[in-house]
């Protein structure tokens, strides 16, 4: 059977891997490949989802096009169709940026960029299937069968994704990129003798406010990641981006509704029970969903790398990788002559800026695309408390708050962008970070329910099912 949309870019599902780029004409990659699939099933297998289901309701990308590119159904996960597509090409498309802008945008990788390109693809594939790792035994504590299928939807997007970065590297780098694809399994999330290569993907998910504070702050890096790599002047990457973006928007729909719905029920008990501590009361007290997003939000900036750094630049003007929205920066996208202002150490080492080039203060630039957006949830969720009547608020702490990465690396700093001396940071981190004493809590309130249109008591029902399903649909079959 062949699916075809309107744009004639249908997945093949005769073939094993369903597909938009003619995989069948190439059949040494489409052997690679095949031989590939088993290993990542067997991955899948020890490392995804542990939970035992029958079948569960998901979305299935299918084509590309604007008009239904996925179709919804009950399957059973080992069974889900894992596949390859590329957003469609832009005819005539020209390099946006950096020293080749104007000229036509690349099918191949030059020889020159290859070992650059490569080493971009890797890392953002490594990040896909370690937050599958992260999260694989989160469905023994599902509050919803409705949150039960939004995990593992997520789950399997994130498989996806790394189909998407493997295909690259089976299609376009010969034995290094098959070498780097079977690297990419035996890597594992927080593993010592191999972990994965970012710090936030080593962090565990133990519970569900962690996952949806993963889910909001971690994977919107990966947003933004995608964001500068739909960008690059190497089209199929530019392409696979541009596609994977549009699955990533229910992951970031599933972190803001989640933490809503957290938040909501939180403020729920508060204003019904007439108290600020709802400790002992069935839900999470506001001081611990603050800790909570301290964490995650810290160890996702991290993410964006140190406030300058030279080999970015590089990647800009060689045309790899772009900034978030490049198309609507209104400069000369070579950024040859610009400036901008990075956080830093002042001389005798407080909490300050410096000027730098533009082109070396990228990875600040995303960062600070990255911070406004994330300004967005802690609205929404500060909106909660104020329509419930609550005086309290949620904020995001100061960028030198709890960092590993970058200039404030070394130093302790509060929430407030104080900084500490060692003594003071650990007589206040517990009312900063999350304790034992929280996560055991934390942990203690997730009991799993399975049931039909129930949910649990941490947390409010959702506004809207999937796919216009009620909340109280079957989901998940478990087995
Ligand atoms: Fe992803
Ligand atoms: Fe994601």
């Amino acid at each position: 059977m062949t699916t075809t949309g309107a744009g004639g870019t249908g997945a093949d599902y005769s073939e094993k891997i369903p597909n938009n780029v003619s995989l069948h004409e190439d059949r040494r990659l489409q052997r690679a490949l095949e031989s590939w699939q088993p290993n990542f099933l067997n991955w899948w297998q020890e490392m995804g989802p542990a939970l035992p289901t029958r079948d569960v309701y998901l979305r299935t990308a299918i084509n590309v096009g604007r008009e239904g590119w996925a179709q919804f159904g009950h399957v059973p996960m080992r069974e889900y169709r894992w596949g390859i597509f590329l957003a469609e090409r832009a005819p005539g498309r020209t390099i946006g940026f950096g020293e080749h802008k104007g000229e036509p945008a690349w099918d191949q990788v030059p020889g020159e960029y290859r070992s650059e390109l490569r080493r971009l693809i890797v890392i953002q594939g490594d990040t896909e299937p370690a937050s599958v790792e992260q999260q694989r035994n989160l469905g023994a504590t599902a509050p919803s069968l409705y949150d039960l299928r939004n995990l593992f939807q997520v789950n399997v997007e994130e498989g996806r994704h790394l189909w998407a970065m493997v295909y690259l590297l089976h299609a376009h780098f010969g034995r290094d990129g098959r070498d780097e694809a079977e690297e990419l399994l035996r890597r594992n999330s927080g593993s010592i003798e191999s972990p994965r290569i970012l710090g936030a993907f080593n962090e565990e998910t133990p519970d569900w406010l962690s996952f949806f504070m993963f889910t909001y702050f971690t994977d919107r890096d990966g947003k933004y990641q995608l964001g500068t790599l739909k960008e690059s002047a190497f089209d199929p990457l530019s392409r696979t981006c541009e596609f994977m973006l549009k699955e990533e928007a229910h992951h970031m729909m599933v972190g803001t509704t989640g933490v809503d719905r957290i938040v909501e029920r939180t403020a729920q008990l508060m204003v019904e029970q007439d108290t600020d501590d709802v400790t002992g009361r069935g839900a999470i007290p506001l001081p611990v969903i603050q800790k909570y997003l301290n964490f995650h939000y810290s160890v996702s900036l991290d993410l964006f790398g140190g406030e300058t750094s030279t080999n970015v630049a590089n990647y800009y003007t060689a045309g790899l990788k772009g900034r978030w929205m490049e198309d609507r920066r209104r400069d000369d996208h070579r950024l040859t002559s610009d400036a901008i202002t990075v956080d830093a150490l002042t001389e005798d080492g407080e909490i300050g800026q410096t000027e730098v080039a533009a082109v070396t203060g990228l990875n600040t630039d995303l960062r600070r695309e990255y911070i406004a957006d994330c300004q967005t949830g802690v609205s929404r969720w500060n909106k909660i408390l104020a329509d419930a009547g609550l005086p309290q608020r949620l904020y995001l702490p100061h960028v030198a708050f709890n960092r590993k990465v970058g200039a404030f690396a070394g130093i302790e700093a509060s929430p407030d962008g104080r900084k500490l001396g060692t003594d003071e940071w650990d007589r206040h981190k517990a009312n900063w970070l999350p304790t034992d004493v929280d996560k055991t809590y934390v942990r203690a309130l997730m009991q799993p329910v399975y049931e039909r249109g129930k949910i649990a008591a941490w947390i409010a029902p959702p506004r809207h099912g999937i796919n216009g399903q009620p909340f109280d649909y079957d989901y998940v079959h478990l087995s």
